[in-house]
């Protein structure tokens, strides 16, 4: 069987649009014939500073979220980081194998300190605790958008490291990627990500945005003066977004959205994906809420908890064999 592991973080009030094209989908679709491992990445969150009780309540949702999308616990172990040990203890081993220049070369640290006076240290060593998040689950294949490829690619580099420096212990993943959704970008600004942190609200669909909320927003996305609906990233990104977003839900060709609005404006093209952005929702909404009022959560959280810490603990074992800690 093929492992699949992938994690979000309970940053934001709820995950994007872009995190369920570029992420979520894909999970749910790899349960019919993989072992899936899923974790809510708390530790990854407190990078920057958290307010307790707003973390606390932030993991509980992004677990139903993870739920609400067709996690099925029967298939799939889904998880709070925190409550694995092995993912620090594996994170500080593999901070030993990687170089700083390595870790300030990651985009996203780059952007996240950018003209900061003061950066937190956990900032620059985030990408080991990820690298330990993967490889401790023996990880074939993970599952994520666009933004996390340079992440995975160090994965690769200190796997393959960590095999040649003491031994052939860890596996060494691929990448998954989305055709269609892998990037989706903000609604305001087409030429940037569309991001949990995006200070103009209207930017970003949540996936607990109410209908009116999803079609105020979409029919005031930023476009261009010309009317005409056509795929053209360059030139026209906020058409080229949209008709991303169209595509990844529907499963249609893009050249055959183009087609089928030749001729019509950006009104109705607005109205029908609005449309369709809420439909799909709507069922994932539905299931979020009684799953949040429900006590079996926990009981899922917990029997995630126990056999993601069987798997981790083996291999965190073999890493510290392998490196000489302790007396095994
Ligand atoms: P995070 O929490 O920022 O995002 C979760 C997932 O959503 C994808 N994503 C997007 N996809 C398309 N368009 C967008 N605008 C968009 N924004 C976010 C991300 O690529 C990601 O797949 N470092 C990771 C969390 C992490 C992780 C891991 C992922 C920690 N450990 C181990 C995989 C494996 C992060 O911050 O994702």
């Amino acid at each position: 069987m093929t492992v699949i592991f992938s994690g979000v973080q309970p940053s934001g009030d709820a995950p994007t649009l872009g995190n369920y094209l570029g992420a979520f989908k894909q999970f749910a679709a790899f349960q019919a014939e993989n072992d899936c491992i899923y974790c809510v990445v708390d530790q990854h969150a407190i990078t920057v500073k958290q307010d307790p009780k707003l973390l606390k309540e932030r993991v509980r949702r992004l677990a139903a979220i993870y739920l609400a999308v067709g996690i099925d616990p029967d298939k799939s172990i889904l998880f709070i980081q925190s409550e694995v040990p092995a993912h620090a203890q594996a994170a500080w081993m593999l901070q030993c194998i990687v170089s700083v220049g390595e870790l300030e070369r990651m985009t996203q640290y780059k952007d996240k300190s950018d003209g900061k006076a003061r950066v937190n240290a956990a900032l620059l060593t985030y990408p080991p605790l990820m690298v330990a998040d993967i490889l401790l689950y023996n990880t074939n294949v993970v599952p994520v958008g666009d933004d996390q490829k340079q992440h995975i690619e160090l994965t690769r580099d200190l796997a393959e490291r960590f095999n040649k420096q003491y031994k052939n212990v860890l596996t060494v993943p691929e990448i998954s990627t989305p055709k269609q959704g892998a990037r989706i970008m903000s609604l305001q600004e087409p030429t940037r990500k569309m991001s949990k942190s995006d200070e103009n609200k209207k930017a970003t669909i949540f996936l607990t945005d109410t209908p009116a909320q999803i079609t105020k927003k979409i029919k005031s996305a930023m476009t261009d003066s010309s009317g005409i609906i056509s795929y053209d990233k360059e030139n026209k990104p906020g058409v080229a977004n949209l008709l991303t977003i169209y595509a990844a839900i529907t499963g249609e060709k893009i050249a055959d959205i183009v087609a089928k609005y030749d001729g019509k404006g950006y009104g109705a093209f607005k109205t029908d994906l609005a449309e369709i952005v809420v439909n799909e929702l709507a069922p994932v909404q539905e299931r979020y809420e009684q799953l949040l009022n429900s006590s079996e959560l926990d009981d899922i959280l917990d029997a995630g908890a126990a056999k993601a810490n069987k798997i981790a603990s083996k291999t965190l074992a073999k890493m510290e064999k392998a490196m000489g800690l302790g007396r095994r």
